[in-house]
């Protein structure tokens, strides 16, 4: 059942007796709970948040609503590791409810200064008339953790010419001067980018918007995101309102970015190229990266999307984020890959392996059952004209990952991946691809897989919702042969 507007902009204080532990009781019986991703411990996440480095501990946020599956009062939960893949839970990070946030803590990013972790987010408002005002805010944790909100926001109102979609500040620092992006609507309703600049992270000037080539491309830009990576300039963003085209756009909202030039930090113009998805799955949306010590780049993104209905819903709670993922530029794009730190889940030092050339035929791997691991399969010396893996496959159930070399696509078909959502486009996801040799990495969780292609070429991110019992994997070759290399670890 729907919340109302009360129940959804309620903090967690007015929850109702028992409320909790009702979600609690739900969320323990579900069948679908992840092995080794983060996800909430009740309600629904959403946005990775403050995604940095601090005092020996990779920290990461995210948004989180905890009374409900629906977006409603967001707070930011906070986890940390030492390690990107064993996470701790350490609580709420930000609470919502004071002047400036009072419809909730939106989402934002981290830096340190002074030896504090300074978290600069978006504080959502909403008047009597349910008119939207939002602030920037800052809050500054230190070392035991503790979380301060600064009394003011930094940016206490939105420049002339946008209109009260503002949010999601994300910062970074350049020599002594800090710089935020935020995302923008203009007053005309389409999206862009806005460029700040500080000295301190308290005072901050408008610089005016990023300059692209887009002056048309949806209607509002969240969660953007400015890296520079070999002397190129990358903007991240999630455009929302892009029409789908063929493969491309077919998520209700998108994520993706443009390479170019370095910004001009003086002037925001952005000489770039195309705009590019980062995914091409079903569910990935509001990435945020964050510069590791040792100099990687590693990008976390929401492993969900706004305006879906998902099984878990009425269990209790809903999404995870995805696995970290290492940024690199490879041939003009953006290429993904899992943090190596992701072999610590591996739970054999040697996987199962499987080698096999398939004609026309299909094969079962008893070894390779499970329902949360890691795969490799390389293939090659290929001429069938489909051939695959089928995945988390039970007597009615399979997801199906093939190629089809006619047409030279990778295809993603989770038709009868298990318990459906609601208010997706399509059950099939794809795009091109060619060479003599495909590798495919998955990381199957208990109700996702995130794919990675040719080493982070192309990555499809998706949820699947299979019985407990769908545990099984095929390969399969039709319309001529193929060899499949492939090695398994549980997780
Ligand atoms: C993106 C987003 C952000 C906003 C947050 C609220 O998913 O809509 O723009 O800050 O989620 O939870």
């Amino acid at each position: 059942m729907k919340m109302t507007r009360e129940q959804r902009y309620r903090l967690i204080e007015q929850a109702e007796e028992g409320e909790i532990e009702k979600l609690e009781a739900l969320i323990s019986a579900c069948s679908w709970r992840q092995s080794y991703h983060i996800q909430p411990i009740t309600g629904l996440l959403n946005d990775p948040n403050g995604f940095s480095f601090y005092q020996g501990h990779y920290h990461l946020f995210y948004q989180w609503f905890p009374l409900g599956t629906e977006h409603g009062m967001k707070y930011w939960y906070h986890v940390r590791s030492t390690d990107l893949v064993n996470w701790e839970m350490m609580g709420i990070g930000i609470p919502p409810g004071d002047p400036f946030d009072s419809h909730g803590a939106y989402s934002g990013s981290g830096i340190v200064k002074n030896g504090k972790l300074h978290l600069l987010y978006t504080g959502n408002t909403r008047d009597e008339a349910w008119v939207r005002h939002p602030y920037q805010c800052l809050a500054i944790m230190d070392e035991s953790g503790s979380v301060v909100k600064a009394e003011q926001p930094v940016i206490s109102s939105v420049p002339p010419g946008y209109t009260e979609h503002f949010r999601d500040p994300k910062v970074w620092q350049d020599g002594d001067i800090y710089y935020c992006v935020i995302g923008a609507q203009r007053t005309d309703e389409t999206g862009c980018t806005v460029l700040y600049r500080s000295s301190d992270l308290t005072a901050w000037e408008f610089l005016g918007e990023i300059q692209t080539h887009l002056s048309h491309f949806g209607y509002m830009w969240e969660c953007p995101d400015y890296i520079e990576m070999d002397g190129k300039g990358i903007l991240l963003f999630s455009p929302q309102g892009i029409e789908s085209d063929g493969d491309l756009y077919n998520n209700i909202f998108q994520s993706g970015y443009l390479i170019g030039e370095p910004l001009n930090l003086q002037t925001g113009e952005f000489q770039h190229g195309e705009f590019q998805e980062l995914d091409r799955g079903f569910d990935f949306y509001a990435p945020q990266t964050m510069a590791a010590p040792d100099g990687r780049r590693i990008l976390v993104g929401w492993l969900g999307l706004p305006e879906v209905e998902y099984p878990t819903d009425a269990s209790g709670w809903a999404h995870c984020l995805t696995i970290p993922r290492q940024l690199s530029l490879r041939d003009g794009k953006l290429i993904q890959q899992p943090v190596a730190e992701m072999a610590k889940l591996r739970q054999q030092a040697q996987g199962s392996c499987y080698q096999t050339t398939l004609e026309n035929s299909s094969e079962t791997i008893a070894a390779f059952d499970g329902i949360a691991y890691e795969l490799e399969c390389e293939i090659s010396h290929f001429n069938a004209e489909r051939f695959g893996i089928e995945f988390r496959t039970g007597a009615e159930e399979k997801t199906v990952l093939k190629y089809d070399r006619l047409q030279q696509k990778l295809i993603l078909d989770r038709s009868l991946s298990g318990a459906p959502m609601k208010g997706v486009n399509g059950t099939v996801r794809q795009c091109k691809l060619n060479g003599d040799v495909i590798k495919l990495q998955l990381f199957v969780d208990t109700s996702s897989v995130e794919i990675f292609v040719n080493d982070g070429e192309e990555v499809f991110t998706s949820r699947i919702f299979p019985s407990p019992e769908s545990g099984g994997i095929r390969f399969f070759a039709s319309g001529g042969k193929a060899e499949f290399k492939a090695t398994k670890w549980d997780y």
